[in-house]
This record gives C-alpha cells, structure tokens and sequence, in this order.
C-alpha cells in the first residue's frame, strides 16, 4: 500500500515544484506597512499594483474607525453560532436589506466567504436532474462548486455566445428526455485574470429562446461598474436579467465575507438550506460593522470609483501607446502579455522589483500556456499619476531587456527565505 505523504512528496505539484527557489519571493511574498499604492518588501518601499483593494478603502480613515469602533464593541466572538441556531442579529439583517436595495433585488443573503459560499450557494440550488451551462474561464470556486453538483454540466467558450446557445440546446434536449429538471447559466461580471467583462446582456437575452435562471459572479464588477457601482449588470443594462448575483468583500469593499441577492423567496430558500452558512459560525459582527460603513461609503463617495477609473484609463492608455498588448480588458483589470518562459519571466519580475520598486504579480505556466507571461496590475483610487508614470516607464525599458534576451536565464532566480 502507497504511503500517501510518500505520493505528496515526490510530486509537489506544478507551483510547488518551485518553492525552494521561490518561497518568499515569487510565491507567498510578504507586503508590509500600511496597505497602499506603496508598500515595503523585503525592506524596500516599493509601488505595488497586486491588491484589489479597488476603492481604496482598505486604510479609508472612516474605515478603520469602523473596524476599530465594531471590534471593540463586540469582539471577534459575537455573535456566537450559526446564523440559523443563535448567530442572527439585526445588523447582519440590515446589512443584507442594504446590499440587495443597492443592487436591485428584493433579498440578499450573506456568506462568510467568498469561495465557500458560492460553492455552496450552487450545491443548494441544484439538484440532480438540473443542469448547469457556464463559461470555460469560470473562478475556481465555481468550478469547484460545480464539482459537488449530481446532474450534467455543459460548459462554452469563454464568452463565446454562441457556444452559450449550443451548449443551452444540449442542455434542454438532455432536460427534455428526462422531464425532469432545469437550467442554471453561470458566468462572471468580470473575469479577473483578462479583465473582460462577461457578455452578460447578450446571455440574458438567450432566455427569450431558452428557459434558464441566471446567476452571475459579480466579484470584480461589484463597486467598480455601472453608474451606482451596482456592477456589470448595471454596466451593460441587464440587472433584471440577472436572476442571482453574488459578490465577495474581499474586493472593492476591502474586507471579509460575500452575499448573494435575488428573488426573496429563493434568497429564502437558500437561508435554509446552504450547507456552508447553516454548519458555520456567523460572520462576526465587526465585520458586519466594518462591511456596513464600506458600503456606505461606496454609495454615497462617486469620487472613489471615479478616481479608479481615471488611474485605471491613464495605466492602460500608457501601456497602449507603449506598444503593449493588454488584451480585451473592458474593466479596471489590467493584464499585460508577453512570451517568454517561466524562468525569464521571474528574472524580470527580479529586475522590477529589486531596482524599479515595482510590485506587480505575475501568471505563468501552468496557469496559461507555455512560452506566455501575463503581469496582471490592479490599478485602485489610491493610486497616483507618478506612480502610473514611473511604472510604465520600468515596463518599456524592462521589456526591451525580455526582448534583447537579457533575462534568458537556465533557472529560477533563487530568492527564497533562507530561514
Ligand atoms: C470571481 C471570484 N469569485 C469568488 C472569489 C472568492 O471570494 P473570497 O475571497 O471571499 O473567498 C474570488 C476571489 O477572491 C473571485 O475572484
């Protein structure tokens, strides 16, 4: 019989199998000081564009006050057992009354996680004759949630509506010879890693041709689109296609926890029955504090999402003109190709961090294909025109390196913690 951690340690996974050049540096690196546009590593101040703290308001001074004000009220503790048992308040209520009236539905239900939450958000939907139809660059918690889902799943083209239609044909013809069930289309307001914003309003008018219910994945949408930053359903128009729509806080609202809004009598539905909210502790209450006055402040502070956007147009504006390919991103997200393999590209990650002072995270194979490198910058409110500045001016003098070969190196650069 195998020895199971025998199996683990021969084969550290695709990441994994860099840790011991990589730990601290290129993998689990560690931001300290105040969060910000600027902040240390390894003892050097340096900008960073890694944190989706999009508004700004991780440090926002009302902010802070909050979470001190909420923490020191209640204590982590309170309240005390699942939101079913004993872990119910009214500000937990009040909080998920505010969330839906800002995005235009009737209830909201909130979560501890994101992650969790929408895994089982959909396990408690869906049963074993509904089928599931959803877009191939999904989250990972949506992939994952669809793992624990008994019936059939047809997944489409990323964005590709078409595929959307046939893969909706499939799943009605396979509804259809059982009689049983229904179909559940989920997608994303904004996919993260390319910043394109799912083709929402078009998925939404399917249902004039097919009977589906809708659920969208708004976590990069939510505070940063459409003109109240209800997200990309009120971008593109379509909030009343959508029949559910999820968020997390751990984006634009700078925080802990995630809600998903719709029809009262489905929210209700799902009060009752998500396995991860019913067999949990409640989120604790200066969270729920601290997630009030954030959205508060993203209601009634425009000037936040504003500034985000003008930090985030100028970055991609800069990059365009430098000759830069970022891609379809028709959100804050800003993605930036390049080829080369892993090994260059962490050289020049190397390059820019240790004399730039740039901060920014990089995707490489084997989350996308071989030979190719995304920088992925998150642009925020607190951001400023210097800091745009010198980093494309680091991006068009360090890609002229990747192109003449400079970074052309055999391994990894070892920058790991020695300790
Ligand atoms: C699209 C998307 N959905 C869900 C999540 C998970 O949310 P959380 O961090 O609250 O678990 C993330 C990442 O945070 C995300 O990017």
């Amino acid at each position: 019989m195998a020895d199971i951690f025998d199996r683990l340690l021969k084969n550290s996974g695709p990441l994994g199998q860099h840790r011991e050049r990589a730990h601290g540096y290129f993998a689990f690196p560690k931001l300290e000081g105040e969060i910000g546009s600027k902040m240390m590593f390894r003892g050097k101040e340096m900008i960073v564009w890694s944190l989706n703290n999009y508004l700004g308001l991780a440090n926002h001074p009302e902010v802070r006050k909050a979470d001190t004000e909420g923490t020191a009220t209640y204590g982590l503790a309170a309240p005390m057992g699942a939101r079913m048992m004993s872990g119910n308040t009214d500000l937990h209520e009040q909080l998920e009354a505010e969330l839906a009236a800002f995005v235009m539905k009737e209830d909201a239900i909130l979560m501890n996680y994101g992650y969790q939450g929408i895994m089982s958000a959909i396990d408690a939907i869906c049963g074993r004759h509904d089928v599931v139809v959803y877009d191939a660059e999904c989250h990972a918690c949506i992939i994952d949630g669809l793992r624990m889902l008994p019936g059939h799943r047809f997944v489409y083209k990323h964005n590709d509506v078409a595929d959307c239609e046939k893969q909706l044909q499939r799943a009605q013809a396979l509804i259809e010879k059982q009689q049983l069930g229904g179909i559940l289309v989920i997608t994303e307001g904004v996919f993260g890693m390319a910043g394109d914003q799912g083709r929402l309003k078009e998925i939404a008018e399917l249902k004039s041709k097919f009977f589906f219910r809708m659920l969208v994945d708004d976590a990069h949408g939510f505070g940063t689109l459409g003109k109240t930053g209800a997200g990309a359903g009120e971008e593109q128009g379509c909030q009343d296609g959508i029949d559910l729509y999820f968020s997390t806080f751990a984006k634009s609202m700078a925080s802990i926890g995630a809600f998903m809004a719709g029809p009262k009598k489905i929210i209700d539905f799902i009060r009752y029955n998500i396995r991860s909210q019913i067999f949990a502790k409640s989120l604790p209450l200066p969270f729920v504090v601290g997630n009030l006055k954030r959205l508060e402040l993203l209601k009634t502070q425009p000037i936040l999402k504003d500034t985000l956007w003008k930090n985030a147009l100028s970055l991609q504006k800069g990059l365009k003109e430098r000759g830069f390919d970022i891609g379809k991103t028709d959100s804050v997200v800003t993605p930036v190709y390049m080829k080369g393999g892993v090994e260059e590209a962490t050289a020049m990650v190397m390059d820019l961090r240790e004399n730039y002072k740039i901060f920014c995270s990089i995707v490489v194979y084997p989350v996308i294909p071989k030979g190719h490198i995304i920088y992925r910058l998150i642009p925020t409110a607190v951001h400023n025109q210097e800091e745009i500045d010198l980093t494309l001016k680091a991006f068009s003098e360090t890609k002229e390196k990747l192109d003449a070969g400079v970074y052309k190196v055999s391994e990894i650069p070892d920058m790991a913690n020695k300790s």
